[in-house]
């Protein structure tokens, strides 16, 4: 990005902030089904309940539908948007491991589409990708997704047609799937970051794929959300003494976050995968599109806690770019104190690491192309169709991915889990950083045909987007 595209699109940023109006959040607390001996504990995150029909405590049987709604972000006007259920972001799927899962999916929108379980390690015919499944017909078709949960941790949904638009528009949700042997906080919070490119002319949201910066670095946003509120726009409340889990989720088309923890300790308890085997405290996380962590806050003292998103922005003087910090949750603590609950990770087992059986290379770069205009490819090849590569169930492949061109790659690889080398746990997301090299580890336990692209959406969209099969022992 030059310099002033960079400029431009701060400035917008910065403007768009200051707008924003504190409000409650919305608070919606999920009930996740009342198993006998097991309730979830209390989650507050984005409004929007899910209602499970099925009186089966192993099964969450729930509909989805895609929408048309006039959304306001907490900004004053109102925008036509695309919702799950109404909202944006759309309910929190909430169920716990080994549940099976029914959702009766509709489509009320123009467009076609499917609802991808990002991180799921379920069947490809589930997994919402429209080189398997047919996608739902616009104007009211249907469809019934249905899968088990294989694995806790905190995960999200959301379309695999037409993304870049889709997503912008509002259609993503967040899946919380409990663990029964994970200790029960005080509270836990589910904060979806996100941004949206609100055009300033007409206060509208910007038509897509229109500008060089957006085919170049992909769309990023002028106004950044929490939990579908211009933030700092969500608030939440506590009392000295407790502790909770907070799952964040970056579900924005481009914008990596990076974020802190202002007031408390940022402890990190869990990745794209689920748990660490052992937490680690740190300072900032960069979350690119597509990942999760969940954090545990530790509310000492009555104050102000806050997760601080970083962002550049122009200096006073407009003649550089610096690093400021602005509020994207804020929690209020005060009133009186309560004892620390004792919280208690069950250990679990260091994994043994598993021997590489295979090494490819996936090389991702752009080509400028006088008739199509940027295309962005995987090995050479823009929306490569044809299995990239084909592996066998149980395998450990090491992949480098190499970025080649410019700005930064989110690779994402569908239904299953990889290790990042030099970091604890295990993820389906990773940032590769221009000109940066990264190597993975992937464990290749889950058969199927599996898409593998860049989830900045735009160069999805493009042509960074290819597939791998793993195929049955
Ligand atoms: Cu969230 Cu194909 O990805
Ligand atoms: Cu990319």
């Amino acid at each position: 990005m030059t310099r002033s595209t960079l400029a431009l699109a701060l400035v917008l940023v910065l403007a768009g902030c200051g707008e924003a109006m504190l409000t409650p959040d919305g608070g919606g607390t999920v009930d996740a089904g009342s198993d006998v001996g097991w309730t979830a504990p209390p989650l507050v995150g984005p409004e929007g309940a899910l209602e499970d029909t099925n009186p089966d405590p192993n099964i969450v049987e729930v509909t989805l539908r895609a929408e048309l709604t006039d959304l306001d972000l907490g900004d004053g006007t109102v925008r036509p948007m695309m919702t799950y259920n109404g909202t944006y972001p759309g309910p929190v799927l909430q169920a716990e491991v080994g549940d099976e899962i029914i959702v009766h999916f509709e489509n009320h929108t123009l467009g076609d589409t499917t609802v991808h379980w990002h991180g799921l390690r379920i069947s490809d015919e589930m997994d919402g990708s429209p080189r398997i499944q047919e996608p739902v017909a616009a104007l009211n078709g249907t469809f019934t997704y249905r899968f088990t949960l294989p694995d806790a941790g905190t995960y999200w949904y959301h379309p695999h047609v037409r993304a870049n638009e889709q997503l912008e528009l509002g259609l993503v949700g967040t899946i919380v799937v409990h663990d029964r042997e994970d200790p029960v906080f005080d509270a836990e919070r589910v904060i979806v970051l996100d941004d949206v490119l609100i055009d300033p002319t007409t206060d509208q949201i910007a038509p897509f794929l229109r500008s060089h910066p957006e085919l170049v670095h992909g769309r990023t946003g002028n106004v950044l959300l929490t939990n579908g509120v211009v933030s700092p726009g969500v608030e939440g409340s506590a009392r000295p003494g407790q502790i909770e889990r907070w799952r964040l989720v970056n579900t924005a088309n481009a914008r990596t976050m990076s974020v802190s923890l202002s007031g408390a300790t940022l402890r990190v308890v869990g990745t794209d995968a689920g748990r660490l085997a052992e937490p680690f405290e740190t300072t900032r996380l960069v979350l690119p599109v597509g990942q999760r962590y969940d954090v545990e806050v530790y509310y000492e003292g009555a104050g102000t806690v806050a997760l601080q998103s970083h962002v550049l922005a122009l200096n006073d003087a407009g003649d550089d770019v610096i690093e400021i910090a602005m509020p994207a949750y804020v929690v209020n603590v005060d009133g009186e104190a309560v004892t620390p609950r004792e919280i208690v990770w069950p250990v679990l087992p260091t994994p043994d690491a598993r021997p590489v059986d295979r090494e490819v290379e996936m090389e991702f770069d752009a080509i400028d192309d006088p008739v199509e205009g940027i295309q962005w490819r995987i090995n050479g090849v823009s929306h490569r169709m044809e299995p990239i590569f084909t592996f066998s169930e149980g395998e450990t492949v090491r992949m480098t991915l190499r970025n080649l061109a410019g700005p930064e790659h989110p690779f994402h690889l569908h239904g299953q889990f990889f290790e990042i080398e030099g970091r604890p746990g295990l993820y389906d997301t990773v940032l590769v950083g221009g000109g940066a090299t990264v190597t993975i580890l992937a464990h290749l336990d889950n058969p199927g045909q599996w898409m593998a692209h860049c989830h900045i959406l735009e160069h999805a969209e493009l042509g960074m987007m290819t597939e791998i099969v793993v195929t049955p022992r």
